[in-house]
């Protein structure tokens, strides 16, 4: 297993609040004595699932779209992490069009998971670090749909999501780097993901 976790900046604004939010877990996790990969996934255009089923008996499961993008690269980058970040803004109440298409596209290992396939059978229960920001200071459900897809679709990869770190009024690109409040809440994140890490690797059975 890849010991690097990684972290997803779900946005499709660069420089913006989810970049920091990404930038600030990583220095958590380096003053833990860690590391990190940071992937700008809102950067990355995937072929949408056309729910064509073949991905419930092809070999391996794999997606008939699986050479045409990057999206199995970081399946596998999110299967072989210790640990991973998910930073991303809410658009019209859920997560941005190229997130959810990558998303969706993790259907196979849906699929994988329900044929008790080893790809996924094998993979170790490890923990989902999720920070999410909107623009609008209020609103109750502002949050709702995106944590239950989030939530759903990092089950598939035995991701356990922690619960998230969800920020309202945040907006402008700098609107996050300028509150340390917030900042360091997410700092302690890295931090805490990374000796919560080192602790269990290190307890004996
Ligand atoms: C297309 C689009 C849709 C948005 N929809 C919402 C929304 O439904 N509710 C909300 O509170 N903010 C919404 N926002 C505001 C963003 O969540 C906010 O600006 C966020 O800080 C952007 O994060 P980023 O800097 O990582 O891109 C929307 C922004 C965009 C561009």
């Amino acid at each position: 297993m890849n010991r690097i976790p990684v972290l997803f900046s779900c946005s499709h604004r660069r420089s913006g609040n989810s970049d920091r939010a990404c930038e600030l877990f990583l220095e958590g996790l380096r003053f833990s004595g860690g590391d990190g990969e940071i992937v700008y996934l809102g950067d990355y255009d995937f072929v949408p699932c056309n729910g064509c089923g073949k991905c419930r008996t092809s070999p391996g499961h794999h997606c008939v779209h699986i050479k045409k993008d990057a999206a199995q690269s970081f399946f596998e980058k999110m299967m072989s992490a210790p640990l991973v970040f998910f930073a991303s803004p809410i658009y019209f109440y859920h997560l941005p069009s190229r997130f959810k298409t990558f998303i969706d596209r993790g259907q196979w290992g849906w699929e994988a998971g329900q044929a008790m396939a080893p790809e996924i059978l094998s993979l170790p229960v490890r923990p989902a670090y999720c920070m999410m920001v909107a623009g609008r200071p209020k609103g109750e459900r502002l949050f709702q749909g995106a944590e239950l897809t989030l939530k759903f679709f990092l089950d598939f990869f035995h991701l356990k999501m922690q619960p998230p770190l969800l920020f309202r009024g945040i907006d402008g690109p700098e609107d996050l780097a300028e509150n340390s409040e917030i900042s360091e809440l997410i700092v302690d994140s890295g931090k805490k993901a990374w000796l919560e890490y080192t602790g269990n690797k290190n307890r004996r059975p």
